[in-house]
């Protein structure tokens, strides 16, 4: 179970890799259990709540301190890598990158609705090597190392076996840009008869980590960001999950849609869905 293989995007080990993976997991872990030490802290409180690309587009004084010190601590260990985080973009390039949601599921955070996390992934040379999810309020740890499977708290998952989709729960999201939450709204509204059920928790990075232990068969979302997805792709294909564009290719961060499953269901789902090809994000 922990070497199983990665089915999407087989590559080799990174020549002279710039970084110690097993150390630089440790970090991960250790600034994703720092941001949720803040959420908790300041779970219902005044969170200053701001907007963002739309009214229900959510910031919080929560997200950008999960990002501050998230930020302190990756720099504080690595003061030469970069940083790609949801609030505050990415300057600099170089080869070891973080790709950081400091509060993915903002908007369940804010209600009080439990099921947020964070995401830290790092990626060397253009390759996700290391990905942590951190749920914040069961205090459940999703991680994977490229290579080497995935766990939750510290033990090996693996996706689902259900082949037919309706006997497959699945999940989706809705991005905050209207277009996409009708374009959406028409693929969901189409789905729905033809699986046993369909899920929107609200938290992207969780979800796909649903996907990789069996919790969820699959999901979909049609404008995932490279934070909302970096760690949670890699902790799928660790496990043995398939995860593609909305061609069935192997998907690659920027790609508009995002399509996971435990693989059996794979082929269906990505005809059922329907919803086009290997656009990327504008
Ligand atoms: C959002 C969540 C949500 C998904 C949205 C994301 P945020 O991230 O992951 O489930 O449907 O597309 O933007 O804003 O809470 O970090
Ligand atoms: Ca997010
Ligand atoms: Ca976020």
């Amino acid at each position: 179970m922990t070497t199983a293989p990665n089915r999407d995007l087989p590559v080799d080990p990174p020549v002279d890799p710039p970084v110690d993976l097993d150390h630089a997991l440790n970090i991960a872990i250790a600034v994703a259990e720092e941001a949720a030490r803040i959420q908790r802290a300041h779970l219902g409180g005044d969170l200053d709540i701001g907007t963002k690309s739309s009214v229900t587009d959510l910031v919080t004084k929560v997200d950008t301190a999960c990002e501050t010190a998230i930020r302190e601590g990756i720099a504080a260990v690595f003061p030469d890598h970069v940083v790609l985080g949801e609030e505050e973009g990415q300057s600099g390039e170089a080869r070891c990158r973080w790709i950081v949601d400091p509060l993915d599921g903002t908007l369940n955070y804010a209600h009080g609705f439990p099921f947020y996390c964070v995401s830290v992934a790092l990626e060397v040379d253009g390759v996700i090597e290391v990905g942590v999810v951190l749920d914040t309020p069961r205090d459940e740890l999703f991680a994977a190392v490229r290579g080497r499977g995935a766990t939750r708290d510290g033990r090996p998952i693996a996706p689902s076996d259900e082949a037919e989709p309706i006997r497959a729960m699945l999940a989706t999201g809705f991005a905050y840009v209207p277009e996409r939450q009708y374009e959406n709204l028409e693929v969901f509204a189409r789905m729905l008869p033809q699986v046993r059920a369909i899920r929107r928790p609200g938290a992207a990075a969780l979800d796909l980590c649903y996907v990789a232990c069996g919790r969820l068969d699959g999901f979909w979302e049609l404008k995932l960001q490279p934070w909302d997805v970096a760690a949670g792709v890699l902790i799928l294909q660790e496990a043995g999950a398939t995860v593609t564009n909305g061609a069935g290719a192997p998907y690659r961060l920027g790609d508009r849609v995002l399509i996971a499953s435990n693989g059996a269901l794979h082929a269906r789902l990505v005809s059922l869905l329907d919803v086009g090809g290997a656009e990327t994000l504008a």
